[in-house]
């Protein structure tokens, strides 16, 4: 297999990092396709964590060239922050080890302004972003007037572009929101800066790609976020503003969907979310918070808690159904040793229906119950199992379950966020 896509099944955070890095052992390029640094992928390479929000994994592997496609949205000074951070530990000498797409569309303050402003003033309907500029970047993008990554490199042009835009975003912060107003010669100042010192990484990364993928090279497409976060598929408005799913690598990554080999979806072994938003298996009570402490859900890119739940397979056979996955990859099955029985919800009830397709809208989901088949647990701790045979007898059979549910292979299980607490049951990127 040469191209793998590797996207979230669930709503964000489901440990991609984690499968990436794991993955990115065997890829000789790493591409991010859509979103921005609202994502935050925590590696832990022999016990030494690193916090990547965009920057591919694969920059920590020796050798692996990491591609930032025109479907991200980059913010400049984050960019530069995770350069220097990884220059810092030695594991980025040569800038052609990273590329960052002269069509990715530039976060300026303005967008990071506007995305709390927005969010401030929708108050209990608050969707509960970030705050990274992501959705105002995106939509400068669509409205055809953003800045892009090529653009900060010619500061003529910039000037134009940042006086042009400035007099319409501060229009807007200022009279609308009562914000304050961002200073054009302060940004533009810092812009053409910033240009000069991420030269070295912009570039054409469609070319880069085809040439890998021609001379038969591995290569990983890294999602962020996940599927009921995806604009048109998620959970509307509850949702980012990029499409998550695996066809925005096509877009995002600009790559032929002739090209890709295989998807595979990656779920925690419960489910969580962050921000507003539906979430049916959602547990509030004793269950909610238990998965909650023993599985240290707190953003790494927020901070923030992380709500918690079951898992659902009405939501996994839709992602599956979505991305067209091959493989799935169960996360963080060792968080749930020591209870005694395991609920997953197996279908929902909506006006009395009961239903294992999801809705279409909003209200539908909003009014869905949870239908739950319990599962026996076990006690074991499971970080030091490497073969899938030794898992205990319950903790197979809830694995198989969810295979037979959601009606797809599970490749990999992840007991541990360590690179090598991993167990692998296919060869994904076989050499
Ligand atoms: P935005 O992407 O900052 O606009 O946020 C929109 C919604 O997506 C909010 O509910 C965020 O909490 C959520 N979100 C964005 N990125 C991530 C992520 O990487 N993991 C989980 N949730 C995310």
């Amino acid at each position: 297999m040469t191209a793998i896509v590797a996207v979230g099944a669930q709503w964000g955070d489901e440990g991609k990092g984690k499968i990436s890095d794991w993955l990115a052992i065997h890829a000789d390029v790493v591409v991010r396709f859509q979103g921005g640094n609202n994502a935050g992928h925590t590696l832990v390479v022999d016990g030494e964590k690193t916090v990547l929000h965009l920057i591919p994994c694969g920059v920590l592997q020796p050798g692996t060239v990491n591609l930032i496609g025109p479907g991200v949205v980059v913010d400049p000074r984050v960019l530069r922050d995770e350069i220097d951070q990884i220059e810092a530990k030695g594991a980025l000498r040569d800038p052609s080890r990273l590329r960052v797409s002269g069509r990715a569309h530039v976060i300026c303050d303005w967008h990071i302004s506007l995305d709390k402003a927005r969010d401030e003033a929708r108050q209990e309907a608050a969707i509960g972003t970030t705050g990274r500029g992501i959705g105002p970047t995106y939509e400068d993008k669509v409205a055809r007037r953003g800045i892009r990554m090529a653009d900060l490199l010619d500061p003529e042009s910039l000037r134009i572009a940042v006086d042009r835009i400035a007099r319409e975003k501060n229009f807007e912060l200022v009279e609308l929101y009562r914000w304050k107003a961002i200073d054009p010669d302060v940004l533009y100042d810092e812009l053409v800066a910033l240009g000069r010192r991420l030269e070295p990484y912009v570039d054409h990364t469609g070319r880069i790609l085809d040439e890998a993928l021609c001379a038969g090279k591995h290569v990983l497409f890294e999602g962020a976020q996940g599927t009921f976060l995806d604009i048109d598929h998620g959970t509307y408005p509850y949702v980012t503003s990029s499409n998550c799913v695996a066809g925005a690598v096509c877009t995002g990554g600009g790559v032929g969907p002739t090209r890709i080999d295989g998807v595979l979806g990656i779920t925690k072994a419960y489910t969580t979310r962050v921000g507003g938003g539906p979430f049916p298996t959602e547990d509030e009570g004793e269950g909610g918070r238990w998965l909650g402490e023993r599985g240290n859900e707190f953003g790494a890119t927020t901070g923030r808690k992380r709500r918690c739940g079951w898992l659902d397979t009405v939501v996994l056979r839709e992602a599956a159904i979505v991305n067209g996955f091959t493989a799935l990859a169960v996360n963080k099955l060792d968080i749930l040793s020591g209870r005694s029985e395991i609920p997953v919800a197996t279908a929902w009830k909506i006006d009395g229906k009961l239903t294992r397709d999801f809705p279409m809208t909003l209200g539908e989901l909003a009014r869905a119950e949870p239908v739950y088949e319990s599962l026996p647990g076990w006690q074991e701790d499971l970080q030091g199992v490497r073969r899938y045979e030794d898992l205990p007898d319950a903790a197979r059979r809830y694995v198989d379950r969810i295979e037979a549910l959601v009606d797809v292979p599970v490749a990999l299980i992840s007991v541990g966020p360590g690179r090598d607490e991993t167990i692998a049951r296919q060869e994904l990127f076989a050499r």
